[in-house]
């Protein structure tokens, strides 16, 4: 069986190398010979044991009868979704690493697979090396998820960590980040948290089975966190992280967030350092389930897209449990129906108009629980009197 890669960037590269590298072991497991049959790519790579792979032409893989796997790895939306579909259409099994396409055509993807019989698979779209998505559609499937809260994002994370271990400054954190080859092409997807919320929409539209668009998911990045609030939170038992959270509220609506949170250090999720990510999925049958592992990175991310090509080399039909519909999932327009706590920092001494708040450090506190419009109502009284430096929600 032949499989073709398109882009041979950090990802696309890496899926090569595994299934030349790791031919027997990946042909065992599939049940057959898995051979790559062809790259497409707009650059020339002379020096590779496969440069005679590579075209530039997409139809050729398309026209070409013997590949019936193709593995996506360019990123972005077009002209990613036109070869999907098109390849979709004739029949071929299509697995990415692509979350934006995931996040904003899957549901779309899903339903062309099912109609022709074969597989979109995105195990790479989400957590890298983690194995997430099938865990999430197979293994949990019975186990009523209520909530899902996640690191999704390793540059984030991997900034984060060096700010709060060594105190080293942002952009040199993000310039490390960006060597290792965790970071997208352009950064402030994942600094400005769009990665993360792409994320927690795919996993929340798998989990609950309508599509929650990454637009209605309000989302905050890192940008703002300062070393006081790292070492505040810090000298109080938390750790900061960039949390993409999911909830299904009573009336069935989901709750969606990104923003950086507080963390207790007794949290697993406190735990989660570096580039790696975790998910912490709540379930009303297995109670908390914590999935970790490296989120990004050439290799985690080839593994999961190569253990997709081989999830489709076995399987002869549509998998029918992967799947979710279009048309909005009801973001909670009820918002309010969620009360949490607040870190809240102030330039001057705020005590007197934040009620009910436990006073960490100058000017630094922690609210009692309060929905998204006491806290609006909170941050204009804040700034009748001096200015909000910082509010940011904890997770509990
Ligand atoms: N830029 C992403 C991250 C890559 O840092 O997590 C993996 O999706």
């Amino acid at each position: 069986m032949k499989i073709a890669v398109l882009g041979h960037g950090t990802v696309g590269s890496g899926v090569a190398e595994i299934l030349l590298d790791k031919k027997s072991s990946v042909s065992s497991s599939a049940g057959k010979e898995i051979e790559l049959g062809a790259v497409l790519d707009i650059k020339k790579f002379d020096n590779l044991s496969y440069s005679d792979k590579f075209v530039s032409d997409f139809s050729k893989i398309l026209d070409d009868p013997e590949i019936e796997i193709i593995a996506e790895a360019m990123g972005g939306i077009e002209p990613a979704f036109t070869y999907a579909k098109s390849a979709l259409e004739r029949g071929k099994n299509f697995v990415t690493s692509n979350k934006e396409l995931v996040a904003e055509k899957g549901a779309k993807l899903l339903s062309i697979a099912r109609a022709h019989n074969v597989n979109f698979l995105f195990e790479a779209s989400v957590g890298g090396g983690i194995p997430l998505i099938r865990t999430l559609y197979s293994s949990l499937n019975a186990a009523g998820i209520s909530e899902i809260a996640g690191i999704l994002n390793g540059t984030t994370n991997y900034i984060l960590t060096k700010m709060f271990r060594f105190g080293t400054d942002y952009e040199s954190a993000l310039s490390d980040a960006q060597n290792l080859g965790y970071a997208e092409r352009d950064p402030s997807a994942d600094v400005l948290g769009w990665d993360a919320c792409r994320k927690i929409s795919i996993l929340s539209s798998l989990v609950w089975g309508k599509t929650l668009r990454p637009d209605e998911i309000p989302t905050e990045g890192i940008v703002n966190i300062t070393s006081d609030d790292v070492s505040l939170a810090e000298s109080c038992g938390f750790s900061i992280k960039l949390l993409a959270r999911a909830k299904q509220l009573s009336d069935g609506k989901i709750f969606a967030k990104v923003s950086p949170a507080l963390v207790k250090n007794d949290s697993p999720l406190s735990t989660v350092n570096d580039v790696f990510n975790a998910v912490l999925v709540r379930a009303d049958t297995t109670g908390d389930v914590l999935l970790y592992g490296k989120g990004a990175g050439k290799l985690p991310t080839a593994s999961a897209v190569v253990s997709d090509i081989i999830e489709c080399a076995k399987t002869e039909n549509n998998i029918k449990n992967l799947f979710w519909e279009d048309g909005a999932q009801s973001s909670a327009s009820e918002r309010d129906s969620v009360s949490e706590r607040y870190f809240i920092r102030t330039s001057f001494d705020a005590s007197s108009i934040i009620k009910d708040t436990e006073t960490i450090g100058t000017n630094a506190y922690i609210t009692s629980p309060i929905t998204e419009s006491e806290l609006s109502v909170l941050k204009e009284k804040i700034s009748e009197h001096g200015s909000l430096l910082s509010n940011i929600p904890l997770f509990e």
